[in-house]
């Protein structure tokens, strides 16, 4: 059959994401391996499916190509599949240049074409079909990300029986900017489908109930919409985190110490190590930061003697044309900076184009002393959160741009607008010279909120609100 094989077992807990946890990829020599999908929505699911045991639908990172449900590192994963065509228009086009720049307020400008739409319909049917015949009755199935917005609804149509999440893991704009979206209302309807919608921060909540207001003309009371057929369905947020004991574990091992040692020192052992850590992405603000730290460094402020930038980027979405034209003006900066202000053996940024495993992460937080994430726009941003967690004692400092969704809760990071260059750069070089008492204050207070509000938390409070909503145990709040 065309779809794949139906599992043996059906569910009664399913995440459905775009992604699989894990890529298939293919070696020139024939063979196939698979490895951990990039992203903050993996890092952030894959502890949560750990503990929960339920099945993960999605799609395995190959165009063309029909797999069987299969079991890895004990995660049920039904895959679900995709044409080279589905992935042009639906993955690349529709989802990466349409709603990805859109959400993230048009840092870039979004396309809008009507074929990208269709192929966005006929994949999240296809996601819904899957999903209904994985999930037993009366299953809770959690709905993931801007990529399958008209899950819900399609599954609800089919499906009434289950309980349905849905979590937005980037930003959710300003009606402004949504409504230039010509399918605005459809969207707004697929999510409705779902009994609990989850944003990462009220803001994106509160822009949702202000558009099924005025589109749609729904009534809303506090978090709770009143859906066209009868339905409750509650509009809040639930902001993401990390699984942060254990990764503090795993930057506390005695294997981890010594890599990091191993890292300062093939670096020279500068007295300073800044580090970024980004999926190669136009949201991150790399170019703000590189330009900060290459003019810190060209100024004399910075002595590349004593301070070394290490920046790790994962290639993500390499065929659209705004990432391929980010990766060359990063190229071209990182290279003008370091043959105009490097010496031999001395490049002040060390840039690596490339994926790395946990355990390497890991080493990389835990060597640096100071961690510089710059996005212009973004959801959460769990980079900053994995850095905190991976402190040893209360050393080091984050430099945090205000427009994370992580800097609502990680106040005492050194917080920046990435867009003000002067700003950034003194404020990096106060991170770096701040008296260790200073730093000490403010890691502990960012290393409590880490640790208190983790990825178990997270998702205890979502499916416990989710519970009590289908349960009807929300009273539709009186006036
Ligand atoms: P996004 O979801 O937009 O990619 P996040 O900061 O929320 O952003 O999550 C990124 C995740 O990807 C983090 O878990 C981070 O550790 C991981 N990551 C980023 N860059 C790399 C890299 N070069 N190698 C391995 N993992 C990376
Ligand atoms: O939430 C951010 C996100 O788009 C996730 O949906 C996704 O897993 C991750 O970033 C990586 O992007 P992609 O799946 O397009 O490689």
């Amino acid at each position: 059959e065309s779809e794949g094989g139906t599992p043996t077992r059906r569910a009664n807990f399913v995440v459905v994401a775009n992604r699989l946890p894990v890529d298939r990829v293919e070696h020139p020599d024939g063979t196939t391996t698979w490895r951990t999908s990039p992203g903050g929505l993996v890092t952030a699911l894959e502890p949560v499916m750990h503990s929960h045991h339920g099945a993960w639908v999605g799609w395995h990172g190959a165009p063309d190509e029909v797999l069987d449900p299969f079991e890895n590192d004990g995660l049920e994963l039904v895959p679900v599949p995709l044409s080279a065509g589905e992935v042009e228009d639906y993955y690349e086009g529709f989802s990466n240049a349409t709603l990805w720049p859109l959400y993230h307020d048009v840092v870039a400008p979004p396309e809008f074409r009507r074929e990208w739409w269709d192929a966005y319909v006929r994949v999240n049917q296809r996601f819904a079909d899957r999903t209904a015949a994985v999930a037993d009755e009366g299953a809770v199935v959690w709905v993931q990300d801007y990529q399958l917005q008209l899950v819900p609804q399609m599954l609800r149509e089919q499906r009434p029986d289950l309980h349905i999440g849905f979590f937005l893991h980037i930003p959710f704009p300003p009606t402004e900017l949504y409504i230039q979206l010509p399918w605005r209302d459809q969207i707004l309807r697929g999510l409705l489908g779902a009994d609990l919608v989850g944003f990462q921060l009220g803001g994106g909540a509160q822009n949702f109930q202000r558009l099924v207001r005025q589109r749609l003309h729904l009534d809303t009371r506090r978090e709770f919409v009143h859906a066209a057929d009868g339905r409750t369905v509650m509009a809040r947020a639930y902001p993401i985190s990390i699984a942060a004991e254990s990764l503090h574990e795993l930057a506390s091992s005695d294997k981890t110490a010594a890599r990091a040692a191993e890292i300062r020192d093939d670096l020279g052992n500068p007295k300073v190590l800044l580090l970024g850590v980004d999926r190669l992405d136009y949201t991150k603000g790399l170019p703000e930061r590189i330009q900060a730290f290459g003019e810190l460094v060209a100024e004399g402020r910075i002595d590349p003697e004593e301070a070394a930038l290490v920046q790790v980027a994962t290639p993500s979405r390499e065929r659209v044309e705004q990432y391929r034209h980010l990766r060359d003006d990063i190229d071209r900066q990182v290279g003008r900076i370091n043959s105009e202000v490097g010496r031999i053996g001395r490049p002040p940024i060390t840039y690596l184009h490339a994926s790395y495993p946990r355990d390497e992460m890991a080493a990389l937080y835990r060597a640096a002393d100071v961690m510089i994430v710059t996005p212009l726009r973004d959801g959460m941003n769990l980079v900053a959160k994995e850095y905190v967690a991976c402190r040893q004692g209360d050393d080091g400092a984050l430099v945090l741009s205000e427009f994370a969704g992580a800097a609502r809760e990680l106040r005492q990071a050194y917080l920046i607008n990435p867009h003000d260059i002067d700003g950034l750069k003194e404020t990096i070089l106060e991170a770096i010279n701040a008296p260790a008492r200073v730093k000490a204050r403010r890691m502990r207070l960012l290393r409590r909120q880490v640790f208190e509000h983790d990825i178990d938390s997270w998702a205890r409070a979502f499916l416990d609100d989710l519970d009590r909503v289908v349960g009807d145990q929300l009273d539709w709040p009186a006036r």
